[in-house]
């Protein structure tokens, strides 16, 4: 008997896949395997400052963003200074701080939200680097443009602050930050994208920071030679250009993620309305929450328990198709 096969909604990938024009790029590729990539991706980031109107000096690319966040925590920040985050926040960001030996401090969200107002107390002489997500992994909330220029209005110039925009292409919402904009006026900020969300790559492993040249700089000199791989080059190009592609899945997922975030709230369960391309369901009891992950399992549905990540009693559920969000419902409306 033939097992079906696993619908994978636990690692915020693109539903939908990644553009054909992405998997023409890297079929013509394969037969060259067997040279080295670019000894710097300079061609890539030339064409990612092209569309943010920058110039390459101003992008660093990387194997996956958490790469370059690896690379920013061990090159901006010394032992004796210190990472400020969220607690409900890519945990990555900890993580990595911690694991290089420095202190990363942790500011609470306001009904799952990054409130401005609970970080700014925290600011001190030893805060280096700041980092949000905008839209935030795991809540998929935002915060405006005006609270980010607040932010940057607040603190010192020394202080870089990172806005993590990994899910930036899903969002709907007007108030959204143009970082782009808030670039031109504040050359601490550092804006983070990555090609593993929207664009469907995430097996390729490439992302990427914009940010001051000085700082850039830093960032590649700090680098391994042929950080990205032979095919992960010409495959981001290729779903750069395919904007196509971009707006017809913020489309199906906006669409898709209205409707699961409506089913999900006509039951018992909490859920936080999202910007991005999944939802944040938060439950009282974990007994509840260990039931919908299994009656989604049996339903060959794979979801993310929080857990692994130090979030209790919460699940992140990626936005799927309207029948797999039909089943999502009708598993959650029977918890
Ligand atoms: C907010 C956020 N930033 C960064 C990343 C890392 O993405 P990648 O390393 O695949 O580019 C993720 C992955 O889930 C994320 O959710």
């Amino acid at each position: 008997m033939r097992s079906k096969k696993i619908v994978r909604l636990n690692a915020n990938e693109n539903f939908y896949g990644c553009s054909s024009k992405v998997l023409d790029a890297i079929r013509k590729k394969i037969p060259e395997v067997n040279f080295y990539p670019d000894y710097h991706p300079s061609m890539l980031e030339s064409e990612i400052a092209k569309r943010l109107n920058l110039l390459s000096s101003n992008i660093v690319a990387g194997a996956g963003s958490v790469r370059i966040i690896e690379g920013l925590i061990y090159s901006l920040v010394n032992k004796n200074e210190e990472v400020l985050t969220f607690d409900r926040s890519f945990a990555m960001y900890r993580i990595i701080t911690e694991g290089q030996g420095k202190v990363c401090r942790i500011a609470k969200q306001k009904d799952y939200i990054n409130d401005i107002n609970n970080l700014l107390p925290l600011v001190n002489k030893k805060t280096k680097l700041i980092f949000i997500d905008n839209p935030c992994n795991p809540t998929g909330t935002i915060i405006s443009h005006k609270s980010i220029e607040k932010l940057l209005k607040s603190i010192p110039s020394s202080i870089f602050v990172v806005l993590d925009e990994a899910y930036s292409e899903y969002v709907t919402d007007k108030s959204y930050p143009d970082s782009r904009k808030l670039f031109e006026n504040f050359p601490n900020l550092i804006i983070l994208r990555s090609f593993s969300k929207m664009y469907g790559l995430a097996g390729m492993r490439v992302g990427y920071a914009a940010g001051n040249e000085k700082t850039i700089l830093k960032l590649k000199e700090s680098r391994i030679p042929y950080p990205l791989n032979y095919l992960a080059i010409d495959a981001s190009i290729a779903a750069l250009e395919d904007e196509k592609f971009v707006s017809e899945s913020r489309k199906k997922n906006d669409s898709e993620r209205t409707f699961l975030y409506e089913g999900l709230s006509k039951t018992n369960l909490r859920t936080v309305a999202s910007q991005a391309n999944f939802l944040f369901v938060h439950f009282d009891h974990n007994m509840e929450k260990e039931n919908l992950f299994a009656s989604l399992l049996t339903e060959n549905i794979l979801v993310c328990d929080l857990s692994i990540f130090g979030f209790d009693k919460c699940l992140r559920i990626g936005v799927g198709d309207r029948k797999i969000n039909t089943k999502i419902i009708q598993c959650a409306s029977e918890i």
